[in-house]
């Protein structure tokens, strides 16, 4: 009952964490657009009033007329309207799920066994869940820190982006060394979600706040705070496609399971800012074609990089006889059926995971080419909780159903 509830709850949290996302991503996507597609304005008297771009739109049935100020309007209405609360419900659901799925189950979602650190591999369920917080808090620190040095005064925006892009990479590559595979992406995302949230929560928003407060003091706005808020929103749009990707990557066992996986997770990073670099310089009017050219070049090279390798059967199971069905089947009810039940034994588990059953050989035969994926993969057991040997993985690799 109580892992039925857990699940349910895990259910309504992602529901909500996905639509708080749509909102927030589809307006940044459309603020991005209209800053880029403004022209200046046609009238005098608009452009007199301080009015340096305007944009006209038609949508569900009206006309709009989008004006953006040079530097601020004379009068600030009473009503102006922010947002910050669709990133930060975003945010907030997402680390809830993080803490529900993850950090109470750390020893089989976040602990990798295989992990080539030492450390990494022997850490105890509490021990994983405070590096992951830390790595977490980390990632935040670390792209602060290179913004405000590289780039004080809003310059340099060049050596800035090639330096986040190091970071993100560095970022993969530490995560599939310390977690387990699936959590390595998910928290490559999470760094990136987090420096999102956080440049609305530290700079963006309350450079508009000072923006507001020296406008009604009749002072002049400091012209760095609106720079700033415009460079962390413009690392914000290339962001969110890489994210996205990879909040979603947890879905498929080929992407993180793979030896070379920081490198998959890399490409896949730059091939999400490529494609929407085209769509950022689209809206200013150009249609420069390599950029997504670039992209899905990356994510070709994806495909081929993490293209399963045949199956490594050791020489003793290969040179004999394959093993029957039922062979691999004893040995999936002893090592899998834990979980993989209609009426799962494993506590923590209302319902077989991923939808995946294995009580009779039937249903493990209908699920053959994915089994051996997992299981010579090393994803499954997960954490190899039911301690699965080498040669169980070699028989299972070595069988042709
Ligand atoms: C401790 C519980 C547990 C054990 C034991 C376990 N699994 Fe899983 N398995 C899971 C969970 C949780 C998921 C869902 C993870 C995900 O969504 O990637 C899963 C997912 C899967 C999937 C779907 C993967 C995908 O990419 O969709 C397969 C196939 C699978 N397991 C096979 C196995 C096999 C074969 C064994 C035994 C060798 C095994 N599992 C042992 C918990 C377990």
């Amino acid at each position: 009952m109580e892992a039925y509830l857990l699940d349910f709850t895990n259910m309504l949290l992602r529901w909500l964490h996905v639509i708080a996302a749509i909102a927030w991503i589809g307006e940044s996507i459309y603020f991005v657009m209209l800053d880029n597609s403004l022209t200046p304005p046609r009238d005098e008297s608009t452009r007199k009033k301080g009015v340096f771009g305007e944009m006209w739109a038609v949508h569900g049935g009206g006309f709009y007329h989008n004006q953006k100020y040079a530097t601020s309007p004379e009068t600030l209405p009473s009503d102006l309207h922010w947002s910050f609360w669709k990133s930060y419900t975003t945010w907030l659901s997402g680390f809830a799920l993080f803490v529900l799925l993850y950090m109470t189950n750390p020893g089989f979602y976040l602990v990798d066994p295989n992990s080539n650190w030492e450390w990494a591999a022997s850490m105890t369920g509490w021990q994983a869940n405070v590096t992951a917080l830390v790595f977490l808090l980390l990632g935040w620190v670390v792209y602060n820190e290179m913004c405000k040095r590289i780039s004080p005064n809003m310059e340099r925006d060049g050596i800035l982006s090639l330096a986040v892009a190091v970071l993100m990479v560095a970022v993969a590559y530490l995560s599939t060394q310390i977690f387990a595979g699936r959590a390595a992406f998910l928290l490559t995302g999470a760094v990136m979600a987090t420096a999102m949230s956080a440049n609305v929560f530290f700079w963006i928003i309350p450079g508009q706040r000072r923006m507001v407060k020296a406008m009604e003091a009749g002072e002049a706005p400091n012209p760095l705070d609106g720079k700033r808020g415009k460079q962390r929103s413009v690392h914000n749009t290339y962001f969110t496609l890489p994210v996205v990707l990879l909040m979603l990557s947890n879905h498929y066992s080929f992407m993180y399971s793979h030896e070379l996986s920081w490198v998959i997770m890399s490409l896949f990073i730059f091939a999400g800012a490529l494609i929407r670099q085209f769509f950022v310089v689209m809206h200013s009017g150009k249609i420069q074609p390599a950029y997504p050219a670039a992209g899905v070049a990356l994510v070709l090279v994806s495909v081929w990089l993490a293209a399963p390798s045949g199956p490594a059967a050791s020489d003793a199971v290969a040179a004999a006889e394959g093993p029957t069905l039922d062979e691999v089947h004893a040995i999936v009810t002893e090592r899998c059926v834990a979980c993989h039940s209609q009426q799962p034994t494993q506590p923590g588990f209302s319902s077989p995971p991923a939808g995946v059953v294995y009580d009779t050989p039937d249903q493990l035969l209908r699920q053959s080419q994915k089994t051996k994926q997992v299981v010579t993969s090393g994803y499954m057991p997960l954490g190899n909780m039911t301690n699965m040997t080498q040669k169980e993985r070699d028989t299972i690799a070595a069988w042709e159903e």
